[in-house]
């Protein structure tokens, strides 16, 4: 039965979606004739993203075949899976197409959930061994995941008998995060440890841990070898036409019109967006400490470089011409546990039972706004509550401005009791302060003017029907109806909470990731995650929550290698929360749509490696106004906006214009020498060191190695990407060889080669265990290459300027596929695991208003008049709809806007289109007017 029922599904998507009916093609029948790839039974023998000829034939014609041998993965050369000239004629192609490329990233997630988990806490041998009865992968609880006896809640779930969370614990997301899981109420919570993603063997690539790992690199590594920021200054900086205007990312004095920073832009993704995700990682995850490392400084390099292989010392005019500083210090980065790991044999092999260090998440792993509510009794007591009412967040309003939105307030600033640094003195009061600038600022307000939309909406409908039904319900006494005059300003701001979450989540999930991958397939996959591939119609879904519910408790892992695929027919979001007889005093009930695979979650390292993004950022926001939208009114350093001094700008500017500048204006390209001037040289007070001065982007690669991810090909092994052989792997093949572009990807790889330089190889050593060559025989030292002859350290690469050195990307990937791959698997674990976008999102948590809120994307639904890429009848995004009620001074500007992260005034033309050019009634706008970047 569990066999029959996921088979049956997967192959009726394959069939419904690739239409195979098309007799003339004969990788069609070669390819439904040797059946559905089977999944992978070892790690070694992955499908890497690279299908059969015949299959490549079938759904992507000759350009998919063209490229089969390119180490990038074969969807994005599928039928329809670009732009409109990927369409073809007959449209069982493009179903092919795009059917395909669904198949294909789906058995990437079965592979991934598979092989890629790897917990730290003390669980990764009973993932291995499993229990009597039970595979390690079906494992649901684990004693790791109990409250020790030392935390204050330890007596509420049971103490030292079977821990359960009940009562209060469970009605919503508590402070610290414990207890989203009823059974295992450690998880996810604040200070947890981050897991790992690469097994652990293959982690500490400098420390040369193993002979596999010392094959691999030889003794070219270290912390600080190859030098950090001569990398940084090499291959990261952003060149300039015109240093004097940019003057390092400071722009004119005053924040004149005229300052010029070049950057290399995304015309397919806005400034908004940029500063999206860093709002979204400060939920998520944090290595820092209330903005601080641990107190130990560190030097930083800009201390050597390769000359003709040999490390050689940088002389002063050298240090000079890169620019960089071997002043510079940094604070260490926290370790939670540093000694050699315990090890066990299983199978007849040794393996570690956690990595070689260990680091703690100090946030709450969980998608629960805690960047705005908090994630411990330190970050909450910055959270200010509205003392008229305290359901509400606390605004302020500010003299002077006097748009319809002002009306709804500001932040207020951080009080003299409140804890903070004193770098952050003068900014607005949040949960989480680091490293704030106008973008923080702004999705701060946004949102918690949202919450109090909400509260407001609650508080209408409690007036006009106090006696009504609130839905919400109390699981102490389950059965007693809460009405609207009964619920609490302390249940009603929890429930706010829970609204305003799901509404994040729902917003990264269907509007920024599908603008970040701007192609069919993610847009069907990213809606498939939350409404599910078959969009929550027809008698199906209810069939298959129940196949799920058994999929779910059953004891083999192999039916929890088919969970996923069954999932994606009705959707993550929501699962078991529409259970016939769902009971909130069941705890099976309200836990029981989480899966975690075997494995608790928590976010892996590798996650914080591809979420490294700093050059998204632009150096100056190109400021307008909404009296004049097309017209630049000055260009505004970022810096100028760093942490206190973002506080004037937003409140003097306000909302409605920092929306619309940074909603017009193109972000950063993820690419090699686009890092932002002023990270590079950003001052932090709080620094030890004579410079006071870091680059970013030299500690994006140091903080890396201190965490011991894997270099970049390894880590694409790991994922189960295949490796690359040179570093003009990096130049896209789908370019004319004689373009300018290829050009300068050519002499990016040869930049690649000079600091990371070459040796000369050896055959006889493998270098991994992750894959195998082709036929079958151990990878080694020579990558393909004759033994003897020099190869690229490609081995070497640190794996954040390798995925920035991916040019082949699928369409309309503003990321490349290695950070995919990362997300693929972490992105949906983070709505498998949590039960309050699963089986908890119910009108008991939620209330009925927060529960039709979150479906609706406020408090009522909305369809676009238009249809966006071919879809019929699409509901208005859920960013646009929050701007629209928290900044009503947008409306005509958002009347144009179909994804509030697409530049605004772009023309998103036909099916997918990437083109920069204005839509009609903007053709006056100064951006597109402005010399393209170089
Ligand atoms: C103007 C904006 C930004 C500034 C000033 C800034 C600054 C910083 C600084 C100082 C660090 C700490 C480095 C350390 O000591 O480990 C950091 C870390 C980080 N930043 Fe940014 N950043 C900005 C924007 C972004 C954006 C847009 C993203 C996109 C996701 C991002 C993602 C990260 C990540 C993932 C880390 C590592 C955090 C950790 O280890 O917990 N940052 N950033």
């Amino acid at each position: 039965m569990f066999r029959a029922i996921p088979v049956a599904i997967l192959s009726s998507l394959a069939l419904s979606l690739t239409g195979c009916s098309e007799s003339s093609l004969e990788g069609c029948v070669e390819t439904l004739a040797g059946g559905p790839l089977p999944i992978a039974t070892a790690r070694d023998q992955r499908f890497q993203g690279k299908v059969r000829e015949s299959t490549a034939r079938c759904r992507g014609g000759e350009v998919a075949l063209k490229f089969l041998n390119a180490p990038w993965v074969d969807w994005a050369n599928y039928y329809a899976t670009r732009d409109a000239a990927s369409l073809d004629d007959l449209e069982t192609r493009n179903r092919r197409g795009i059917g395909g490329a669904l198949i294909d990233l789906e058995y990437a997630r079965v592979e991934l959930l598979k092989f890629n988990l790897f917990d730290n806490a003390g669980t990764y041998q009973q993932y291995l061994t499993g229990r009597p009865g039970l595979d390690g992968p079906t494992l649901k609880t684990w004693a790791e995941m109990r409250l020790p006896p030392t935390h204050p809640n330890f007596a509420d779930v049971g103490g030292a008998g079977e821990q359960l969370c009940t009562g209060a614990l469970i009605r919503g997301r508590t402070l610290t995060g414990i207890c989203n899981d009823l059974r295992n109420p450690l998880m996810g919570s604040s200070g947890t440890l981050f897991a790992n993603n690469s097994e652990f063997e293959s982690l500490f690539p400098d420390a040369g841990l193993n002979v596999i790992a010392r094959n691999r690199h030889g003794d070219r590594l270290s912390l600080l070898k190859p030098d950090p920021q001569v990398i940084s200054r090499r291959l990261l900086t952003r060149a300039q036409s015109d240093p004097a205007a940019c003057a390092d990312g400071h722009g004119n004095p005053g924040v004149a019109l005229g300052g010029s920073c070049d950057y290399k832009k995304a015309p397919f993704f806005n400034v908004l967006a940029a500063f999206w995700i860093q709002f979204m990682t400060h939920d998520w995850f944090s290595n820092l400490e209330e903005g601080h490392n641990a107190p130990e400084s560190m030097k930083v390099g800009c201390t050597s470089q390769l000359v003709a292989g040999v490390d050689t010392p940088l002389t002063p005019q050298d240090v000079a011409r890169l620019g960089c500083r071997p002043e510079d210090a940094i604070d260490r980065g926290f370790v939670a546990a540093g000694s050699a790991p315990p090890t066990f044999t299983h199978g007849g092999r040794e393996y570690a039972t956690r990595a070689p260090k260990t680091f703690r998440n100090t946030n709450t792993a969980w998608w629960d706004a805690s960047q705005i509510y908090g994630y411990d009794e330190t970050s909450r007591r910055r959270v200010k509550r509205d003392s008229t009412d305290p359901a509400r967040l606390q605004v302020v309003l500010v003299e002077g401005r006097s748009a319809e939105g002002d009306r709804q307030g500001y932040l207020p600033l951080l009080d003299a009791s409140d804890p903070k640094l004193p770098d952050w003195s003068g900014q607005e009061a949040v949960a989480f302060p680091d490293n704030w600038t106008i973008g923080m600022s702004f999705f701060h307000n946004v949102f918690t003017r949202e919450h109090n939309q909400f509260v407001d909406e609650f508080r209408r409908r409690a007036a006009r029907t106090p006696d009504a039904d609130s839905g919400l319900r109390n699981p102490s006494t389950p059965a007693r109806i809460i009405r609207y005059r009964d619920v609490t300003a302390d249940e009603l701001f929890e429930a706010a909470r829970l609204v305003v979450s799901a509404e994040i989540a729902k917003i990264h999930t269907i509007e920024w990731t599908p603008q970040l991958l701007y192609n069919e397939p993610l847009f069907r996959g990213m809606n498939g995650n939350w409404f599910g591939l078959l969009n929550g119609e027809g008698p199906l879904p209810d069939s298959l929550e129940r196949a799920l519910l058994r999929l779910r408790n059953a004891p083999s892992s192999r039916a929890n290698d088919l969970y996923s695929i069954v999932a994606s027919g009705p959707g993550i979001f929501g699962q078991g929360s529409g259970k016939r007889g769902w009971s909130l005093s069941n705890p099976d009930d309200v836990n029981g749509g989480t899966n975690h695979f075997g494995s608790p979650f928590n976010f892996p390292q590798e996650f914080v490696t591809v979420y490294r993004l700093h050059p998204l950022v632009p150096d100056l926001i190109e400021y307008r106004e909404t009296r004049s939208p097309d017209t630049i009114q000055s260009h505004v350093p970022v810096i100028e906006t760093f942490r206190g001094k973002a506080t004037p700008f937003v409140r003097q500017r306000g909302l409605g214009n920092w929306a619309l500048s940074m909603g017009r204006q193109r972000l950063g390209l993820l690419a090699l020498q686009n890092h932002p001037r002023f990270l590079q040289n950003l001052r932090i007070e709080r620094l030890q060191s004579p410079t006071k001065q870091i680059d970013v982007a030299a500690l994006d690669i140091i903080r890396d190695r201190e965490h011991g991810v894997p270099r970049f090909n390894e880590f694409r092994r790991q994922y189960g990407l295949r490796q690359i052989a040179s570093f003009d792997d990096f130049i896209d093949r789908h370019l004319p060889p004689d373009s300018p572009e290829a050009a300068n990807q050519a002499q990016l790889a040869a930049t690649l080669r000079e600091v990371y330089g070459q040796h000369r190889c050896d055959a006889s050593i493998p270098i991994t265990v992750a894959q195998r060559n082709a036929d079958g025989s151990p990878i080694d030292d020579c990558l393909g290459h004759p033994d003897g002859s020099m190869v690229d350290n490609v081995e070497d690469l640190d794996t954040v300027v390798g995925y920035l050195a991916e040019t082949t990307r699928p369409h309309g990937f503003a990321i490349s596929e290695t950070q995919f791959v990362v997300f693929i698997l972490n992105a949906s674990r983070r709505l498998f695991s949590d039960r309050f976008l699963t089986s908890s999102f119910r009108p008991e948590f939620y209330t009925t208003l927060g529960v039709d809120w979150v479906n609706n994307n406020g408090p009522q639904k909305m369809i676009e008049p238009r249809a966006i890429n071919g879809h019929d009848d699409q509901p208005v995004s859920p960013l646009k709809r929050v701007l629209m009620r928290v900044i009503p001074e947008l409306e005509s500007e958002l009347t144009h806007v179909v994804n509030a992260f697409d530049p605004w005034a772009r023309d998103r033309g036909e099916y997918y289109s990437l083109e920069w050019r204005p839509r009609s009634d903007a053709r006056e706008d100064d951006a597109f007017r402005a010399p393209r970047a170089p």
